[in-house]
């Protein structure tokens, strides 16, 4: 049954193209590291799907450069092939043999779809905000904010991409994994990063005139560092929030109009002439309409030439006392 199948020929055409072929695959380097459970799951099933590809790939190229080779018509011969009538065991091979590869691949890629979304009980929780054209990450259960990801290793992290204005999308390719942030709704994604380092964080989603430079980093440091970074990052958000509230209590108590006028002569009167009686660079003050709030946010922050900031704490409460007095 097979001796008429030119096997030397068939062999030597499919070892070209093998070697060509496997040559490509070889001498570039297609992949980044696979720094994440993920990305080495899914970096092998891609291989399994390239290799298996070529030995398909190498079987159908070379019966089709023999066939064209071997069979081509001579010049001058304008007759009509001879009429063939089918093959019932090849056409059966060439059903079910695919068909067979087609159940292993869908079944692999079940399967790594599977573990890699598997949730770990211990999985660290962090909001993913893309905006143009920046990213910020959440640490809902540290309350804090911050705009370079941390990440311990070998954790599992369930990353909630959301999107502030358009489409952007959350992409570390040595993660082996890339998802959409999107208006409107809550995209996940897990990741569990087996390797210290930092690495880029990427948007892969043409977002406007920014999308090119849409770039933060992600780091991922020893569960050790993470757990002091985050109780760094915590203690700092509470001291800051402890100070404003506690400057917001100084400005807001009641002044003493004596210590205010002394502020006053010292930061005010060089534009507020003659204590504020008249106007010099600034306008007189009194006779001035603005109420206490509006007074103390007027010398907290500045208005027009006016600089903000020039008191502050009890000095800003004294001046504001002072000036009530007079207006
Ligand atoms: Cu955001 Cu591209």
């Amino acid at each position: 049954m097979y001796k008429n199948v030119p096997f030397l020929p068939l062999a030597v055409i499919g070892i070209i193209v093998a070697a060509l072929t496997a040559g490509q695959a070889l001498l570039i380097d297609w992949l980044p590291p696979a720094d994440s459970e993920q990305a080495e799951r899914t970096f092998t099933l891609l291989w399994f799907l390239f290799w298996s590809s070529l030995i398909f790939f190498v079987i159908v190229t070379a019966v089709l450069v023999y066939a064209v080779w071997k069979w081509r018509a001579k010049d001058g011969d304008l007759e009509d092939g001879p009429p063939i009538h089918g093959n019932t065991t090849l056409e059966v091979v060439w059903t079910v043999v695919p068909s067979i590869f087609l159940i292993v691949v869908a079944v692999y890629g079940y399967i790594v779809l599977d573990r890699n979304e598997a949730l770990a009980a211990d999985r660290l929780n962090v909001d993913v905000y893309a905006q143009q054209f920046n990213w910020t990450y959440g640490y809902p259960d540290a309350g804090i904010e911050t705009g370079t990801l941390v990440v311990p290793e070998g954790r599992q992290v369930q990353l909630n991409l959301r999107a502030r204005d358009v489409i952007h999308d959350f992409w570390v390719p040595e993660f082996g994994i890339k998802g959409d942030a999107v208006p409107g709704i809550t995209h996940k994604l897990w990741i569990t990063p087996t390797k210290q380092g930092t690495y880029p964080v990427i948007c892969a989603e043409l977002c406007g005139v920014g999308h090119s430079v849409m770039r933060s980093q992600v780091k991922v440091v020893s569960a050790k560092e993470y757990s002091a970074w985050i109780a760094r990052a915590t203690a700092g958000v509470k001291a800051t929030a402890a100070a404003s509230a506690a400057a917001a209590t100084l400005e807001t108590a009641p002044g003493d109009v004596a210590a205010g006028k002394v502020v006053f002569e010292a930061k005010c009167s060089g534009c507020h002439a003659e204590l504020g009686a008249k106007a010099g660079v600034g306008p007189k003050i009194v006779g001035t309409k603005l109420t206490t709030d509006e007074l103390r946010t007027q010398i907290k922050n500045g208005k027009g030439a006016m600089p903000g900031g020039l008191a502050t704490g009890t000095d800003l409460a004294n001046v504001v006392a002072f000036v009530e007095s007079i207006k």
